[in-house]
Order: structure tokens, then C-alpha cells, then sequence
């Protein structure tokens, strides 16, 4: 009698652990969207390969994007990423709208000041013709 008893409690017990451990794994499942990231997309993309690794600029093969806001208007900046320019290619087939938009808004903002010794200048004029 005392025997059954506490045979029929541990059956509950064991049921009732169960039951828990299911609900906690099925609450488990869910994924939040990823928002794109304009800086990740520059070097997703390729950009920092002419661009340099921090949009810096590099010798010779693209101008520093860091004060890109100052000087350009998001108009152009999404026109030369979709068209390209004399030595960029053009990005509109290789991007979304969505990842174009994203580093229209990301460059718009870089308003660094350049450096004293920047040679982004002489680079770019430089390069005319
Ligand atoms: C093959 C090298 C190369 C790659 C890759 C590249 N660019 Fe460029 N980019 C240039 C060059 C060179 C210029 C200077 C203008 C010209 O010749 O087109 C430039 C100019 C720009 C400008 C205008 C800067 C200004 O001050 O007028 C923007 C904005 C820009 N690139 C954004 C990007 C983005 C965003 C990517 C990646 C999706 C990218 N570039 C990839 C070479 C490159």
C-alpha cells in the first residue's frame, strides 16, 4: 500500500519534468532579422579593397571615402555606386536597393575633416584626365 503509493509520485514527478523540458525547448526557436550595416557592407562588398580598410584611401587606387558627406550629396554618392565613376565599377547589379541605400546613408555621414597631411588632394588631382 505505502509502496504504490510513492511508485504512482515518482511516475508524476518524472512526467512532470518532461513536460517542462519540452515547453522550454520549443520557446527556443526564434531568429531576430539582421539590420544591414553599411561599414560591414564596405568590406562585404569589395569597397575597402580600392577604398583601404577604414575608407582611409589608398595610394593609387581610390580616394578616402571619409569625408565623402562633406563634399558629395546622397544623389551622387548613389550614382556612383550604381554607375560607377573613371576607375570604380559599378555596384548596381552586385547590390540590393536595400544594401545600395544602406551605404548611400553611411557615407552620407562620414564628415571627417581631412588630415594636414592627407594625400587624398594630390591623389585626386592627380588623377584628372
Ligand atoms: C576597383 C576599385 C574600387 C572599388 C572596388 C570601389 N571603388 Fe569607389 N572609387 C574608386 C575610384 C578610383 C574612385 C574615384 C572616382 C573614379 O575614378 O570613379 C571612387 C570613388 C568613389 C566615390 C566618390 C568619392 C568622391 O569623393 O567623389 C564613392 C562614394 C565610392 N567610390 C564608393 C564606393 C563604394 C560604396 C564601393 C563598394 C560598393 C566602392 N566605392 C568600390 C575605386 C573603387
Amino acid at each position: 500500500m505505502y509502496r504504490r503509493l510513492s511508485l504512482t509520485g515518482l511516475r508524476c514527478i518524472v512526467l512532470f519534468g518532461l513536460t517542462v523540458a519540452c515547453g522550454v525547448q520549443a520557446q527556443e526557436q526564434q531568429q531576430p532579422a539582421q539590420p544591414l550595416d553599411g561599414a560591414a557592407l564596405t568590406k562585404q562588398k569589395g569597397c575597402v579593397y580600392c577604398h583601404g580598410e577604414h575608407l582611409e584611401g589608398t595610394e593609387g587606387k581610390a580616394p578616402s571615402l571619409r569625408g565623402v558627406g562633406l563634399r558629395r550629396d546622397k544623389t551622387f554618392i548613389e550614382g556612383q555606386i550604381r554607375n560607377g565613376g573613371q576607375s570604380m565599377p559599378p555596384f548596381g547589379e552586385a547590390l540590393t536597393n536595400d544594401e545600395i541605400q544602406t551605404l548611400v546613408q553611411y557615407l552620407s555621414q562620414m564628415k571627417e575633416a581631412p588630415a594636414k597631411t592627407n594625400t587624398d588632394a594630390k591623389q585626386r588631382s592627380g588623377k584628372k584626365h
